[in-house]
C-alpha cells in the first residue's frame, strides 16, 4: 500500500462520525432546530397561521366545540355527530377520581400552588389507572380520554376544598367549557354565563396544541423512553408551570391587577421596560411577527368586556399592547388577552395555568401517542464546555 493511500485511510478513520457532537451545529435553546416529526399541528408565521391536522385554528375556534377539536387531535378526523356523542359519553364516564387522589386532595399543604397539586395528582392517577403501563395505541387513547375528564375535576376539587367549599360534579347537560366554568366559578345559567363559556371554549381550542413547545417536548422526551403516559404528562405539567411558558397567563393577570387602571398602564410599562423587565404575555420563540391566536382571543375578550359592562381589563391590556409594540416591537402572545377574558369570567387567578392544562392535555396526549406509535428514543448530544482531560491525583498530591 502506498503512503498516500495509508494516510488517506488513517485520515478517514480519525474523522468524527455523524454521531459525534463535534460535527453537529449547536443552537442555544434549540432555537430553530427541527427536533422531530408530527402530523398534529403546523405552526406557520405567514398566512397559513396555525393548523391542527390541516384545519385552520381560525376556522375551528368558535365554530367547532372544544370536544370536536380534542377528537380531531386524538383520532385524526373531525367527528360525526354520533362519534362526538360516543366520545363525550366516554370521557364523562371517566370523570371520577380514584380514592387515593381524593384522599390526597383532602390533605394538600395549605398554600400549595394548583399546578403542583395537579402534577402530583396526575402522578397518582397513573398509579390507579387500569391501563397504567400499557403503551399500546388503544390503551394510550383510553388514558388520554380519562385524563381529559379527570383533570378539570382535580383542579376544581382541590380549589373548592382549599377554600372550604363542597366539591361539585360535572353536569351531563353542560359542554366541556361550560362544565369548567361551573366547576370553578359556580356559574351555570344565564346569558352572560353562556357568553363566557363560549369565549372559554374558544380559548381552550386556541390552547390545545402548538407542536414542539417546551411542555410538549418534555412529554415527548419522557414518552420516548416508552414509559407510561402519566409520567409523560407529569413532566409536561412541571414544564408548563414556568412563567416563560404556561405560567405567563397567571403572571399577565397579576400585572393587570397591580396596574389597576388604564390611566396607570402606560407609565407602569415604560418604567418596567426602563428597568429591563420582561412584560409577561409578549414575545414568542417562534412567532416573531405576531401570534395569530392572539388576535382571535383579543376580539373575544373585547366583546366579553362589553357583555359584562366591564372594560377595565381590556383597556389596561390595550394600552400595554400599544406601548410594548411601539417600544420593543414585540407582539402579544396567546396568554396576554386570554388573561383579560379569564379575569372577566371570574376564574381564580391561580387557576389560569391549570385551565391551560385542561386544554393542552389533548395536545400532550396526542403527542405521546404519536411518539410511542413510531418511537425512537430522543437522546441528543451536548457541546462539552468543561475542563480539558486531566489526570486523577491522590489526596496527597492535590493542592
Ligand atoms: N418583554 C420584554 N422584553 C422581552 C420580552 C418581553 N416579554 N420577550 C423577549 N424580550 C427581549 C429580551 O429581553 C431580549 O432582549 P435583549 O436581546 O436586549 O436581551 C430579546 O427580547 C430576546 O429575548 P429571548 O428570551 O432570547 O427571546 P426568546 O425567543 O428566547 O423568548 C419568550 C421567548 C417567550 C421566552 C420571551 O419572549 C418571554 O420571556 N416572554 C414573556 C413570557 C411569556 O409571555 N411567555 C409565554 C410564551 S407564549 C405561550 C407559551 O409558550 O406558553
Amino acid at each position: 500500500m502506498s503512503n498516500g493511500i495509508a494516510n488517506f485511510i488513517q485520515w478517514v478513520m480519525t474523522m468524527p462520525t455523524d454521531n459525534d457532537a463535534r460535527t453537529a451545529t449547536y443552537s442555544p435553546g434549540l432555537d430553530g432546530v427541527l427536533a422531530g416529526e408530527t402530523a398534529l399541528c403546523h405552526v406557520d408565521e405567514g398566512e397559513g397561521g396555525l393548523r391542527y391536522r390541516g384545519y385552520a385554528v381560525s376556522d375551528l375556534a368558535g365554530r367547532a366545540r372544544f370536544e370536536e377539536v380534542a377528537y380531531l387531535l386524538f383520532f385524526g378526523k373531525l367527528p360525526t355527530r354520533s362519534e362526538l356523542q360516543d366520545f363525550t359519553t366516554q370521557f364523562a364516564a371517566g370523570c371520577m377520581l380514584p380514592g387515593p387522589v381524593e384522599a390526597f386532595l383532602g390533605v394538600v399543604p395549605p398554600g400549595a400552588h394548583p399546578m403542583d397539586i395537579l402534577r402530583t395528582s396526575v402522578s397518582l392517577l397513573g398509579m390507579a389507572d387500569p391501563d397504567a403501563s400499557d403503551c399500546s395505541h388503544d390503551a394510550n387513547l383510553r388514558k388520554a380520554i380519562r385524563l381529559m375528564g379527570q383533570i378539570p375535576l382535580v383542579i376544581a376539587t382541590a380549589y373548592r376544598l382549599i377554600n372550604g367549599k363542597a366539591p361539585v360534579r360535572p353536569q351531563a347537560d353542560l359542554s366541556f367549557a361550560e362544565n369548567i366554568l361551573y366547576l370553578l366559578t359556580d356559574r351555570r345559567d344565564g346569558e352572560t354565563t353562556k357568553a363566557m363559556a363560549q369565549v372559554l371554549d374558544v380559548s381552550l381550542t386556541l390552547y390545545a396544541e402548538h407542536e414542539f413547545n417546551a411542555s410538549t417536548f418534555s412529554a415527548r422526551v419522557t414518552a420516548s423512553t416508552m414509559t407510561d403516559m402519566h409520567s409523560a404528562i407529569t413532566s409536561a405539567i412541571g414544564t408548563l408551570k414556568g412563567p416563560l411558558h404556561g405560567g405567563a397567563n397567571e403572571a399577565v393577570a397579576e400585572m393587570f391587577c397591580e396596574i389597576e387602571t388604564a390611566e396607570r398602564a402606560e407609565q407602569w410599562v415604560r418604567e418596567s421596560l426602563a428597568k429591563k423587565q420582561r412584560i409577561m404575555g409578549f414575545g414568542h420563540r417562534v412567532l416573531k411577527k405576531g401570534d395569530s391566536r392572539s388576535a382571535i382571543i383579543q376580539q373575544h375578550a373585547e366583546s366579553l368586556g362589553r357583555i359584562c359592562y366591564d372594560h377595565r381589563w381590556y383597556e389596561i391590556a390595550a394600552t400595554i399592547d400599544r406601548v410594548v409594540q411601539q417600544e420593543k416591537g414585540l407582539y402579544p402572545n396567546l396568554d396576554f388577552y386570554t388573561a383579560v377574558a379569564y379575569l372577566l369570567m371570574g376564574i381564580p387567578r391561580e387557576l389560569y395555568t391549570p385551565v391551560f392544562v385542561c386544554s393542552r392535555i389533548t395536545g400532550w396526549c396526542a403527542h405521546v401517542i404519536e411518539q410511542q406509535d413510531h418511537n425512537r428514543l430522543i437522546r441528543p448530544r451536548a457541546l462539552y464546555t468543561g475542563p480539558a482531560a486531566r489526570e486523577y491525583l491522590p489526596f496527597d498530591l492535590r493542592s
